[in-house]
C-alpha cells in the first residue's frame, strides 16, 4: 500500500481519555501495576470544578484518566451506562479546524465545534466527532502559526505533578479494537474509510474466528501510514454460545472500545513486570506450546519461557509477534489490554484466535454468559 495523506491531516493519537467512577484509584492503579508515571493533573486545585483528570504517561502512551465531581457532568451518566471505559481516543492533527470541517462534511457526527483551550501557557485548539456508541475522536492542533503555541504539560488546564512509575517497558499504542453491534460492522469501517481516510488493512471472517460456541468478525481499519490502526469487530452466530462481542455490548450496554494494544520491546521483560505487579492475563492450555515449533517454525525466545508466562506466538510472511491479553480491568466484562511484541509481523495474531477465544469462552462460561 502506498504512503497517502490523510484527508483530516491526522497524524497520531494525542491520547486515549477514560471515564472511570474513582479517577484517584485508577491512577494508582496504571502507576502502580502497569507502570505509568502521572505527569499533569486537572482538579479542584487547578480550578477545575467539574472533573478531575489525570495525565498518565509511559514512553509514547497518554493516558487521561477523568470522573465527574457531580451527577450533572456528562461523565456521570457515561459511567452509569458503560462502566469504567474508553470515551475519547484523542488525534493530533494538522489542523483542528481542517479536520472537523472535513469530517463532518463527509458524514461524521459533530460533536465539539472547533474552539480554543486556553490558560496562562498558551490555547491549542480543539474539536470532536463521534464515532461507534458514545465513543468520540477529540481533533487537537497546536498551530504556531495563528497563536495557538502552547507550552504547557499537557492541555490547557493542566498542571505537571510528577508522580513517577517504575516503567514496564510498554511504549506505543498499537491498535485500538471497537466493538460494534451485530450488522453494523461494514457501516463502522465504512465511517473510518469515507470520513477518516482510512482503508482496509486485513479482513477476518468467522472462518477465523470461530470456535465452538461463539464467534466474531473483523475488519482492521488503517490511515495511510499504519500509524493508526482500529480493528473494528462484531459479533457472529456461533454454534449456540454468545459471541464474547455481545458479552462486551451487553455490558458496556453499547458499542465501545473493547481492547488497546500496547508494543514492547521485550515481551518476556514487560509481562514478567506486569505480572510481578499483580496484572491478570489470560491463559491458554498447556498444549499450546507443545505446537508452536511445528506452527511458527524458528524463534529467538526459549518455549519454556513463554509457557511460564502464558505468552502467545504467530507469524505472517514478514517475521512474528508475541501478544499476551488481559483479563478485563473493570468489573465488567469490557474494557482489557493487549501486550504485544512486533519481529517483523505486521498481523493480529490469527494463529491464536482459535487458542485464545476457547480460554475466553472458559472465562465467559464462568461468568455465566456463554
Ligand atoms: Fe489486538
Amino acid at each position: 500500500m502506498t504512503e497517502q495523506k490523510n484527508p483530516l491531516g491526522l497524524k497520531k493519537i494525542h491520547h486515549v481519555e477514560f471515564y472511570v467512577g474513582n479517577a484517584k484509584q485508577a491512577e494508582f492503579y496504571y502507576r502502580k501495576a502497569f507502570g505509568f508515571s502521572r505527569v499533569a493533573y486537572s482538579g479542584l486545585e487547578t480550578g477545575n470544578r467539574e472533573t478531575t483528570s489525570y495525565l498518565m504517561r509511559q514512553t509514547n502512551i497518554n493516558f487521561v484518566l477523568t470522573t465527574p465531581m457531580g451527577p450533572e457532568h456528562p461523565a456521570a451518566e457515561h459511567i452509569k451506562q458503560h462502566g469504567d471505559g474508553v470515551k475519547d481516543i484523542a488525534f493530533y492533527v494538522e489542523d483542528a479546524d481542517h479536520a472537523f470541517n472535513e469530517a463532518v462534511k463527509r458524514g461524521a457526527r459533530a460533536v465539539v465545534e472547533p474552539h480554543d483551550l486556553t490558560d496562562a501557557n498558551g490555547s491549542v485548539r480543539h474539536a470532536a466527532i463521534g464515532t461507534y456508541g458514545d465513543t468520540i475522536h477529540s481533533l487537537i492542533s497546536y498551530n504556531t502559526n495563528n497563536g495557538h503555541n502552547y507550552s504547557g504539560p499537557f492541555l490547557p488546564g493542566f498542571i505537571e505533578q510528577s508522580v513517577e512509575g517504575d516503567p514496564t517497558g510498554i511504549m506505543l499504542v498499537d491498535h485500538i479494537v471497537g466493538n460494534v453491534e451485530l450488522g453494523r460492522m461494514n457501516e463502522w469501517c465504512d465511517f473510518y474509510r469515507d470520513v477518516m481516510g482510512f482503508h482496509r488493512y486485513i479482513t477476518f471472517d468467522d472462518k477465523d474466528i470461530s470456535t465452538e460456541y461463539s464467534a466474531l468478525m473483523s475488519i482492521v481499519m488503517s490511515d495511510g501510514q499504519h500509524n493508526i490502526k482500529f480493528p473494528i469487530n462484531e459479533p457472529a452466530e456461533g454454534k449456540g454460545g454468545k459471541s464474547q462481542i455481545q458479552e462486551y455490548i451487553d455490558f458496556y450496554r453499547s458499542a465501545g472500545a473493547q481492547h488497546i494494544a500496547l508494543l514492547c520491546r521485550d515481551v518476556l521483560h514487560t509481562v514478567q513486570k506486569l505480572q510481578d505487579n499483580g496484572i491478570e492475563f489470560l491463559r491458554v492450555p498447556d498444549e499450546y506450546y507443545e505446537e508452536i515449533p511445528g506452527r511458527v517454525g524458528e524463534i529467538d525466545e526459549s518455549i519454556e519461557d513463554l509457557k511460564r508466562l502464558g505468552i502467545l506466538v504467530d507469524r505472517d510472511d514478514e517475521g512474528y509477534l508475541l501478544q499476551i491479553f488481559t483479563k478485563p480491568v473493570e468489573d465488567r466484562p469490557t474494557v482489557f489490554f493487549e501486550i504485544l511484541q512486533r519481529k517483523g509481523c505486521k498481523g493480529f495474531g490469527k494463529g491464536n484466535f482459535k487458542a485464545l477465544f476457547v480460554s475466553i469462552e472458559e472465562e465467559q462460561r464462568r461468568r455465566g454468559n456463554l
